[in-house]
């Protein structure tokens, strides 16, 4: 099968496009024909192997060559193949899935306990976009414990991981404010957002104490800050941050982690590596999108071929919802 290699650490011109053996199920897994992926921050990290700090970690990075070879988190296709253990799924079935890798090729192997039945009124193209960002995105309201009523606070409202908690904090019942880029504001509010800042011109000191809930999505503003548009009795829930070479965005995790027992208010890390049930997860998100609740925002859309120059297009930051691969 066709697959794009990452050779080593560095820009996107390490993604090669090589010959891989067609991959056979574990027990456990099923063979997906992928025919669609997206591209998330995730891939890029592994790409550059940044920040640095994460190739230091067990089951990070990896430390001079990357640890996994081919990326793409995120796939929808149709099942080829099952494993002997598998039930539930046979050959035909359309599904999506948020694996650690793989997805930038023809085939994929995925476990089932991170596959789901693909939503019904989705395209491959749509479904693709959903998973890791998704998935992201309902960690965060979940950590956040957002409930109906409570004021939110989501920056970086227009990504990939924004664009889903915009959605999700609106289905739950809370009133949503959305920051993003001024060319992004029509965007956020069509989403559901009662009110959508842009970050450039935004006076942030004028909100201070406002919000049961800040979504720190994007960063681009000290934790401290905007740990400071919360109520005492709010909770700020950092999920990422523009990365760096050495140690961003786990600066945030890390100053989030600090403050913890210092301060009035509830402060937690969303980490979807560590969650575990990715596939109940997916088959919440989806129940969400067949009820209309919740849609996926497309930035562009790339053929195969053009893999190295989506994940360059990602790579830089302002993408308005997700850049999608069609397989
Ligand atoms: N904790 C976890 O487990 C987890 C999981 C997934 C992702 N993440 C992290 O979450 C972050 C977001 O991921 P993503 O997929 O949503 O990325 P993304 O799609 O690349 O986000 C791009 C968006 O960020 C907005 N943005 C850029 N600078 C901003 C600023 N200063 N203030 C507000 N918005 C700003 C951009 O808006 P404009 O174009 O309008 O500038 C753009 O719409 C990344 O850091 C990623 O690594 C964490």
């Amino acid at each position: 099968m066709k697959a794009f290699v990452l050779r080593g650490f560095g820009s996107a011109d390490r993604l090669e496009l090589g010959e891989m053996t067609t991959p056979s199920p574990a027990g456990d897994e099923v063979v997906v024909r992928v025919r669609a992926t997206s591209v998330n921050p995730y891939d890029w990290h592994y790409m550059r192997g940044e920040p640095r700090i994460a190739r230091l970690m067990s089951g990070g990075l990896g430390l001079r060559q990357p640890n996994v070879s081919v990326l793409g988190a995120d796939v929808a296709g149709e099942v080829e193949a099952v494993g002997d253990g598998v039930r539930g799924y046979k050959p035909g079935d359309k599904v999506f899935g948020l694996l650690t890798g793989g997805g930038f090729a023809e085939w994929a192997s995925a476990p089932i306990d991170r596959i789901a039945p693909m939503p019904a009124n989705l395209s491959f193209e749509q479904a693709a976009a959903v998973p890791l960002a998704g998935v992201t995105a309902l960690i965060a309201i979940r950590d956040g414990s957002v409930q109906s009523g409570q004021r939110v606070l989501v920056n970086g409202a227009s990504g990939g991981v924004g664009t889903f908690a915009v959605q999700l904090a609106r289905a739950v019942g809370a009133e949503v404010t959305g920051v993003c880029g001024k060319r992004n504001l029509d965007l956020v509010r069509s989403l559901g957002a009662h009110e959508a800042i842009d970050y450039t011109t935004a006076d942030f000191s004028r909100m201070a104490g406002r919000f049961d809930v800040v979504l720190d999505i994007s960063g681009g503003r000290p934790v401290s800050a905007l740990r400071r548009l919360l109520d005492r009795k709010g909770t700020f829930v950092a999920v990422g941050g523009p990365g760096g070479r050495w140690v961003q965005p786990a600066d945030r995790m890390m100053a989030v982690m600090a403050m913890k027992s210092f301060v009035p208010q509830r402060m937690v890390v969303a980490d979807l590596v560590r969650h575990g049930a990715k596939a109940v997860l997916l088959r919440e998100l989806a129940g969400l999108i067949e009820a209309g609740k919740v849609t996926p925002v497309i930035d562009r859309t790339y053929p195969f071929g053009e893999i190295p120059t989506a994940v360059a297009y990602q790579e830089k930051g302002h993408a308005t919802g997700k850049v999608v691969i069609t397989i």
